[in-house]
């Protein structure tokens, strides 16, 4: 029986990532479905290999990470590393790298396109169309907001929140941030003005989401929330869907609390909240935020080239916990 490769991928991915590995090991084993392993077969999977390139959607955690004990690093295919139990990662010695800055345009462009599409009824409008049910050009037919000169509140001014802010420069748009440290940057080139959550919440038209999910944003959007927010307001999140309590948010789309929601990622995806695909102030994404061609594919690589770092002895630039490495042999 041949050996197991060293390394594992936990689901076909795109771009030259896998050409790499393949390049410094060998072979590597991909697994074979169109689907995510379950946990079960994750466990059994992972079991002897050196380097895991993992997926948002599978979960990391203490029972993974046990049965990796050989494993010296994950690269998760994303920003976003909710899914890894990082702190154990790091007491165990494992490294976690994720593709920061490689879809920072793509995702702000998802959040952009989302905020229009809800603003200005896209999807209402082709579906009317395609129906055959359209008669023709209307006064009052399928209107919506109004974007420029408006004020979009960011809670979140990072990488993707400051490029979701540089496009709203074409609109004239008022930009509010809530972020814990200043943004000079943003400020300087885009105007933009920190304010506390609650205040972004109470003066924002749109609302975009570009916080990462920890204990402390996970259901930060609730009905308290929504209840401050304008009736005109629109919500866009293409960050995690934990972040927004999805029951509340449907009663709020349901009941004119909010105009509208523009959605890429959900609470417990691939599963909707009950009611939201009923509503038709809502644009539901299949968290495509960094789906293109040129950014999945510079994802591989960035993933790809941690684990080679990492199994080189180095570590990695995008390692979120390079002090791992000093709990080795501990
Ligand atoms: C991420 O990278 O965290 C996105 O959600 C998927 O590209």
């Amino acid at each position: 029986m041949s050996a197991r490769s060293p390394i594992l991928i936990t689901r076909k991915i795109p771009g030259r990532g896998v050409e790499m590995l393949r390049r410094e090991f060998g072979d590597v084993d991909i697994n074979p479905h169109d689907r995510p392993f379950t946990p079960e077969e994750l466990a059994a999977e992972v079991i002897g290999r050196r380097g895991v390139l993992c997926l948002l959607s599978d979960r990391i955690d203490g029972h993974i990470l046990a049965a990796a004990a050989d494993c010296q690093v994950f690269a998760n295919y994303a920003v976003g590393y909710d899914n890894i139990d990082v702190p154990k990662a790091t007491r165990r010695g494992v490294l976690v790298a994720n593709t920061p800055g490689v879809l920072t345009d793509a995702t702000a462009d998802t959040a952009w396109a989302l905020l229009m599409a809800v603003a200005r009824r896209i999807i209402e409008g082709d579906t009317l169309v395609r129906s055959g049910r359209w008669t023709g050009w209307k006064p009052a037919e399928l209107l919506g907001a109004d974007i420029a000169g408006q004020t979009l509140g960011l809670v979140g001014a990072g990488r993707i929140g400051s490029a979701v802010a540089k496009r709203s420069r074409g609109w004239g748009m008022n930009v509010l941030y809530c972020e814990e440290v200043r943004n000079h940057q943003l400020e300087a080139e885009c105007g933009a003005t920190r304010v506390e959550f609650d205040v972004l919440i109470r003066q924002s038209d749109f609302i975009s989401i570009h916080v990462p999910l920890t204990e402390k944003t996970r259901g930060m959007f609730g009905r308290e929330q929504f209840q401050a927010m304008k009736e005109s307001a629109i919500l866009v999140n293409t960050s995690r869907g934990l972040v927004v309590d999805e029951l509340a948010l449907v009663e709020a789309l349901r009941t004119g609390e909010i105009a509208g929601a523009g959605l890429d990622t959900y609470a417990n995806e691939p599963r909707l909240a009950p009611g939201l695909a009923e509503l038709d102030n809502v644009v539901l994404l299949p968290h495509i935020g960094s789906a293109t061609i040129r950014t999945r594919g510079r994802m591989s690589e960035l993933a790809a080239g941690a684990i080679i770092t990492a199994l080189r002895g180095g570590v990695p630039q995008n390692a979120v916990n390079p002090e791992a490495v000093e709990h080795r042999g501990k």
